[in-house]
């Protein structure tokens, strides 16, 4: 079976997560995309890093035009972030043909309408599960899941840095900025943690479910943004004596005169499931008109959860744009000999 061969930009926690869940994963994920998903390439300023984080099993430069221009890569994973490289990369990977995989949520909501036109220009794809709520998928099963609704609406704690200062703050006490410190030694707070603690995060990944749940183009511009920078212990305190807990939202609502996204702290009585979401934890609740209410829970960042989305999203690609049609099936190709009788 001749591997796919992915060339990986940026080795920093993400990109450290996926490294290690193909390898750890290898056989499953093999049998599931039809061929070996290969990392051949890792592209990244911290060659030392990269060299650690491989072990040798990639080839390593700091030149990451190289990598997308090069013609043995099939797929290109962008875990650079931010609007700047990242978009200059992901458009000349597109150009050269290449397939792209990013959890960048930031150049999506931003420019994704300009990079998907260029990949449907190009006929391949851009797969981005990885930007929204981390491991969740939630863009699968707006996309799949969910495909035969009208979507309501959707709500949810897509923020893992946020919701865990405000859970750290309520449970322990701790002042905003000793919690912050800690998000960011964890690897949830971006680079930038302003984009958390304002809400812009939130309103980036709210913007592209937006997009897949009512078929609009990314409107990030259009969003109200509202962090919780705002926000005292006292407030917290309050609300928990009113028998609510503060945690910020991302919402988007259909309305008779368009689609309204917004971002901002809300007051959830405390009995509701998703006002019991804590710490970097995420859920996205979606109300579809045939389905009724869904919720969607689960790790929405850091290394190994972000991963997972990330693989789910190079074995779409792989089964469904790069392989032979006996391959484009549901995950059903299991092998005969690892059916097996377990006693009871
Ligand atoms: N900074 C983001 C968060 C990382 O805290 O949710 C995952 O997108």
């Amino acid at each position: 079976m001749k591997p796919i061969n992915v060339g990986l930009l940026g080795i920093g926690t993400v990109g450290g997560g996926t490294f290690t869940v193909l390898k750890r994963n290898a056989e499953e994920i093999t049998r599931r995309a039809g061929r070996p998903i290969c990392i051949t390439t890792v592209a990244d300023k911290n060659l030392e890093l990269a060299r650690k984080v491989t072990g040798g099993d990639a080839k390593l430069t700091d030149d990451a035009f190289a990598v997308v221009t090069d013609p043995e890569i099939d797929i290109v994973v962008e875990l650079i972030g931010g609007y700047g490289v990242a978009k200059e990369l992901v458009l000349k990977a597109i150009e050269n043909g290449k397939h792209v995989v990013t959890a960048n949520k930031a150049l999506l909501a931003v420019h994704g309408n300009e990079i998907f036109a260029a990949a449907q220009k190009k006929g391949v794809m851009v797969a981005f599960e990885a930007a929204v709520a981390g491991g969740i998928p939630i863009i699968k099963a707006l996309r799949e899941g969910l495909t035969a609704n009208r979507i309501e609406w959707l709500a949810g704690i897509i923020n893992g840095t946020t919701n865990f200062i405000l859970s750290e703050m309520r449970d322990k006490g701790l002042p905003f900025a000793d919690v912050l410190k800690e998000a960011q030694a964890l690897g949830y707070a971006e680079a930038d943690p302003t984009f958390d603690i304002e809400g812009v995060d939130a309103a980036h990944k709210a913007t592209i479910m937006s997009a897949i749940a009512f078929g609009i183009p990314m409107q990030f511009d259009k969003a109200y943004v509202e962090g919780i920078s705002k926000l005292d212990a006292v407030d917290i305190a309050y609300a928990e004596q009113l028998g609510y807990r503060i945690k910020l939202l991302g919402i988007a609502r259909r309305r008779e005169q368009g689609v309204e996204l917004r971002v901002h702290p809300t007051l959830i009585p405390a009995k509701r499931l998703i006002a019991n979401v804590e710490g970097a934890m995420n859920a996205v609740l979606v109300q579809g008109d045939a389905v009724g209410a869904t919720l969607y829970y689960g790790k929405g960042a850091g290394a190994e959860p972000t991963a997972s989305a990330v693989i789910a999203d190079l074995v779409d690609v792989t089964r469904l744009h790069t392989s032979d049609p006996e391959h484009r099936v549901p995950h059903l190709a299991f092998q005969p000999d690892q059916v097996r009788d377990v006693p009871v």
